[in-house]
């Protein structure tokens, strides 16, 4: 019997800079998987004819931006944490049946709890500070919501921080569990009382070192020199990973808060969309 090459990809726009092919490719040779994985940087006109015509011929994809929502009205089944996420970041072909899923949220709590030792595994009871309302933060609290943490988002627009304490809060409370969820302006950050801010977990999501330079300001001054006398110590997580180092995280080094960079959530989602794909665990190289 003779078995095709599996083929898999990345559709995004732009995609030109994804590091998914060079990580899933390297690790199919390793594992002498016959499978390709390939760039489908789709301009947004030619969206829907790809998910239509395109999408089926592959054995799977990987979901990026601008598309994770608008790729779940062309799959023929959700599973359910990606379906109250809101967004789907993975898409298996199963028999000629697409089914859509969600890593971002496992990898992003894969990688806290592997790397915020000062927390322990057992994230429940602490309290967590999410900059930003956009997608990737709605994939981000849903983790946290779900482990039992309580969430304060603060973004810009409050109106999208709304949206998304609106929709998690009526999700959880059908399950009968209460989702401790606030929001706040960002400008609130500044202006507000400090102790409304002490928080175990500070996760940066905001596209701010892209939309507004490494100069600009997502914290008010201070604010980690303020917090050192915390019990415990803060934990600053930037999903970021260009740069590696964002200004965020080197404000909070030096100020003695454990800091985590965000590639390690890129290559966590990326071992469990691995995971889906291939039915196999992804090597330890992979990571
Ligand atoms: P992603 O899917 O990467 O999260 P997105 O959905 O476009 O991208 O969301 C971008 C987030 O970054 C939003 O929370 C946005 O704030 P608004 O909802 O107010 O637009 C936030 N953001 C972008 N540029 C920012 C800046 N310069 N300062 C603060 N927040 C910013």
């Amino acid at each position: 019997m003779t078995t095709s090459r599996l083929k898999y990809g990345i559709l995004a726009h732009p995609a030109v800079h994804s590091l998914s092919p060079a990580m899933f490719n390297a690790t199919f040779k390793k594992l002498k998987i016959d499978a390709s994985y390939k760039v489908f940087d789709i301009e947004p006109e030619n969206f829907e004819k790809f998910a239509k015509e395109e999408l089926r011929k592959l054995n799977g994809v990987s979901v990026s931006l601008p598309y994770k929502e608008k790729i779940i009205e062309f799959l023929d089944e959700i599973e359910e944490d990606a379906r109250k996420i809101g967004a789907v970041n993975t898409v298996l072909n199963k028999d000629g049946r697409l089914f859509g899923f969600n890593t971002d949220f496992l990898g992003f709590i894969k990688t806290l709890k592997e790397n915020a030792s000062s927390l322990g595994s057992n994230l429940k009871g602490k309290k967590a500070i999410v900059l930003g309302a956009g997608g990737a933060a709605r994939a981000i609290v849903y983790g946290l919501l779900k482990e039992r943490v309580s969430v304060v988002i603060l973004n810009r627009n409050l109106k999208n921080a709304e949206r998304v304490s609106e929709d998690f809060g009526k999700q959880f409370s059908k399950e009968g569990l209460s989702a401790k969820i606030l929001c706040f302006e960002l400008e609130k950050f500044t202006e507000g009382k400090l102790k409304d801010f002490e928080c175990d977990i500070l996760v940066q999501t905001t596209s701010v070192w892209l939309t507004s330079g490494l100069d600009a300001k997502i914290v008010p001054d201070s604010y980690f020199k303020k917090l050192k006398n915390l019990k415990n110590k803060l934990v600053v997580f930037d999903i970021v990973y260009k740069p590696l180092i964002t200004p965020l995280l080197k404000e909070a080094e030096e100020n003695g808060c454990q800091i985590i960079t965000g590639e390690k959530m890129l290559l966590n989602q990326a071992a469990e969309q691995f995971k889906i794909f291939t039915g196999k665990k992804a090597p330890k190289f992979f990571l």
